[in-house]
């Protein structure tokens, strides 16, 4: 009977929270869809002269909110914040990721303006963001279209390596890195997307 009362209480007030803290709710929704889950594709880096390249495509500013779905060692997010002085949030589902990103942060001295979470990206609300940076898959890429969709006017988009489907990019260079000698694909969009 007392159990029955205390879980009760609990489930009550958990849904208060939730109804009167929405962003708390929302939190808590995106580490449950986290937990668990496999990754969609492994870790793997992108050169650090990429991620300049990237980062100057997107005409990153002070003031913009940076996110990397996907981030891997943090490197993107760290050097967003480290060339620009901007905000920018990380997130990855592989919890060893995460850890790494986080020491990378520290590490790098910019724990005032960079964030990593844990989740899993296909359940983000990216309307917040001003520039998204990827390097995923090119299904990925196309599974994220209905989010990216969201994205506030003039919100930029860059990926390394792959495109989006139908959805024409408004530019794609080609940039040889120093790091491995080989051309890597950048593509860029601003939203609203445009599909072919
Ligand atoms: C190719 S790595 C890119 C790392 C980093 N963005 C870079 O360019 O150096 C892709 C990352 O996406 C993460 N990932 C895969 N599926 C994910 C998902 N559903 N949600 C969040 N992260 C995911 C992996 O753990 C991995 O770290």
């Amino acid at each position: 009977m007392l159990r029955n009362v205390l879980w009760i209480t609990a489930t009550v007030v958990l849904a208060a929270a939730a109804g009167l803290y929405p962003s708390w709710a929302s939190r808590q929704n995106e580490k449950a869809a986290a937990r668990g889950r496999i990754p969609d594709v492994g870790f793997s880096a992108t050169p650090h002269d990429v991620v300049a390249k990237m980062l100057k495509l997107a005409e990153v500013r002070r003031d913009d909110l940076v996110y990397d779905l996907g981030c891997g060692d943090g490197r993107l997010v760290v050097a967003a914040a480290k060339q620009y002085g901007c905000r920018a949030v990380g997130y990855d589902i592989d919890p060893d990721c995460v850890e790494r990103a986080r020491r990378n942060v520290k590490h790098s001295g910019v724990d005032d303006l960079v964030r990593i979470k844990q989740a899993d990206i296909f359940a983000l609300d990216l309307s917040q963001a001003d520039v998204i940076l990827l390097y995923l898959l090119p299904d990925l890429n196309i599974r994220l279209t209905p989010q990216l969709e969201k994205l506030k006017p003039g919100a930029r988009i860059v990926s390394h390596e792959f495109g989006m489907g139908v959805v024409e990019p408004d530019l794609v260079v080609e940039h040889v890195s120093a790091e491995d000698n080989r051309p890597h694909a950048i593509f860029f969009w601003t939203a609203p997307l445009k599909k072919k």
